[in-house]
């Protein structure tokens, strides 16, 4: 089943990197060719259009709820299709806490980024407090239960999920290789009761303390199609050995 399934590895930079480090990226990655992997890379806004993505895929880290208009500090899913992205993240826990963003928020982007045609990374996880009350499998079914009433279960086809548990994000606690896939076994057979062939099809990366010595346990497990990397991201020789090891 695993082969059907595209695999990825996404760059989030946040709010980190500079010119020099899109011309580090731009210049490392397009000379590099990774077998079977899609690659993705995510800057600030700012830095999108610097970018000639040759060899691998630029992504945005949000997009606007609306289309258009007074929303000052918003760009939307349309502006980013023209300077080039094919990813959005959507639903970043930081994202969550920062800005307030609920589950129906979320929702509603990833249907902004649908109907721009981004694929959404749709990100989604528990902090430690939900996952000691036991009620970790409730709650993670509760970030995606609106997502999939809004756009429908045949259209998750068109994204891309990301389980980044909170308390492995920036800590250095990556999630164990079972801990991870037993979550993305959970997603996929939730989403397998909706739809068996979405699900099978459905490529659903691990995010929170991936760095080139733990991604290959990771990647390797059966549910786990590739990685979002935030720390590791900002080094070219880090990112290519997470990229490697998912080939
Ligand atoms: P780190 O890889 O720095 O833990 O960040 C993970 C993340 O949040 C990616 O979106």
């Amino acid at each position: 089943m695993n082969t059907m399934r595209q695999k990825m590895v996404a760059g989030n930079w946040k709010q980190n990197g500079d010119q020099a480090l899109v011309k580090t990226m731009q210049d490392g990655l397009s000379k590099l060719a990774f077998n079977g992997v899609e690659v993705v890379v995510c800057p600030p806004f700012p830095y999108l259009g610097a970018f000639e993505a040759k060899g691998f895929k630029l992504g945005a880290q949000n997009l606007s709820l609306h289309d258009s208009g007074a929303h000052t500090g918003e760009v939307s899913g349309s502006m980013l299709k023209e300077v080039g992205c094919q990813y959005v993240i959507v639903g970043h826990s930081e994202r969550r806490a920062d800005n307030s963003e609920d589950n129906d928020v979320v929702a509603q982007k990833v249907q902004q980024a649908l109907a721009a045609g981004l694929t959404p990374v749709l990100c989604f996880g528990e902090s430690e407090q939900v996952r000691d009350s036991g009620q970790l499998f409730d709650f993670i079914q509760s970030q995606l239960e609106p997502v999939i009433a809004l756009i429908g279960v045949a259209r998750l086809a068109e994204t891309v999920l990301a389980y980044e548990p909170i308390w492995a994000i920036g800590t250095g606690r990556t999630a164990t290789p079972e801990q991870a896939q037993e979550v993305h076994q959970f997603v996929r057979s939730y989403i397998a009761e909706k739809d068996a062939s979405v699900a099978a099809n459905l490529t659903i990366l691990y995010g929170g303390s991936v760095k080139a010595d733990n991604a290959e346990l990771l990647f390797a497990q059966p549910d786990i199609d590739g990685g979002l990397i935030g720390g590791a991201s900002l080094k070219l020789d880090d990112f290519v050995a997470i990229c490697q090891a998912a080939e």
